[in-house]
């Protein structure tokens, strides 16, 4: 069936154009090939739109967000901008963001791509078949809480507070529940219940709730021990619960994992349009080089296509591809092993491209879509 979707491109700052181009080109293509229509509108966000519009969420940007079916968005952030106040910076456009269009959600699948296995810095019987999603709380805690800075005495002192409501927990363990539902079943709540009164609060409400979802294991673990089991044995675990700053940390541990914190992608719902996105930052350093990894990128798409449009054979289309090209031997320096050669992000997309169309050519043969 052909749809129609409005879906709204915010790119960013750094290396955030360059890899939104390439969620954009895999969005096209699929428009292309099975006739969609996909309105695609790029607004400013971040640093960009500090230095374009004075703030770093414009909100024409919110307002388009708000009316989009789906939002995707590159990175934030820069030194260019690092001297400004918390409230002010490029980052604070994405919070305000999250929390302006009510995203309350965010999954981070975090999974062994089975060409790229030999990068992952474990070794292979640690590693294991590494396939976790991290259900990551977005629009509270430490990220939101009551923040300031005094001065007495000549001594500075500056707070943030991690607070969570029953309700706050109990909307993002359904999401996690019902997640792990549809998975193995088992669900690994992260706190810090040994000293935080918000974990307490946290470990407590998650229990209540597992009555309802007796079919899902579930299990807790301090955030010290998840980041060591992580490492030790990361195949232990399947749907992990976090609050916003442990989902923070720990994804990005997670990332290293299976070789490169650019191939992550990420969803965010809650009560409108979901946003997609890379978890990487916006890496200034690699601007200019053509060297950012769109893996990332072009997950995310994929999860818009399959989760927010429910296209799962235009998503299974692109990972396909995406797995093959990989399997081709194609590596960003990001998830090249020393010394092996490399394309840019670029070519890494056009390759992409090519493949999708060998793939229509040739559905048969490499079994999709039959
Ligand atoms: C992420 C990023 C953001 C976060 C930053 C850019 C605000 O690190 O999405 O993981 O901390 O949520
Ligand atoms: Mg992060």
């Amino acid at each position: 069936m052909k749809v129609k979707k409005t879906i709204v491109l915010l790119p960013g700052d750094g290396i955030g154009p360059e890899v939104t181009r390439a969620a954009a080109t895999v969005l096209r293509e699929c428009a292309q090939e099975f006739h969609h229509e996909f309105d695609l509108h790029e607004f400013p966000i971040g640093g960009a739109a500090i230095d374009e519009i004075g703030t770093p969420l414009p909100n024409e940007t919110l307002d388009a967000c708000k009316k989009a079916d789906a939002v995707f968005l590159g990175a934030v952030g820069g030194a260019k901008w690092d001297s400004l106040p918390v409230g002010k910076r490029p980052e604070s456009g994405l919070l305000g963001l999250r929390k302006g269009m009510g995203l309350y959600v965010n999954v981070r699948p975090v999974k062994v791509l089975e060409p790229l296995r030999g990068i992952s810095p474990l070794k292979p019987e640690r590693l294991g078949d590494l396939d976790i999603e991290i259900v990551r709380e977005l629009a509270g805690g430490m990220y939101f809480g009551e923040r300031g800075n005094t001065t007495e005495n000549g001594v500075e002192r500056a707070w943030d507070t991690e607070s969570y409501s029953t309700p706050e927990i109990e909307r993002i363990a359904t999401f996690a529940y019902g997640r792990a539902e549809n998975r193995s079943r088992r669900l690994c709540s992260v706190d810090k219940a040994n000293v935080l009164a918000s974990s307490q609060l946290w470990r407590r409400t998650v229990v209540a709730m597992s009555g309802v979802y007796s079919a899902v294991k579930l299990e807790h673990m301090y955030v010290d021990n998840a980041a060591m089991q992580l490492t030790l044995k990361p195949s232990q675990f399947d749907v992990m619960l976090t609050s916003n700053m442990f989902g923070d940390i720990l994804s990005d541990a997670a990332a290293a994992l299976v070789g490169s914190i650019g191939l992550i992608p990420s969803a965010s719902f809650g009560t409108g349009a979901p946003l997609f996105e890379p978890i990487h930052g916006s890496a200034p350093s690699l601007v200019g080089t053509d060297s950012a990894n769109p893996v990332g990128s072009i997950l995310s798409a994929v999860l818009m296509l399959r989760d927010a449009f429910g296209l799962s054979l235009e998503a299974d289309w692109v990972e396909q591809s995406l797995h093959r090209v990989l399997a081709g031997g194609y590596r960003t320096a990001d998830i090249a092993q020393p010394g092996a050669s490399t394309i840019g992000g670029s070519v890494f997309t056009e390759m992409l491209r090519e493949e999708m169309q060998r793939t229509l050519e040739h559905a048969e043969r490499y079994g999709w879509g039959v």
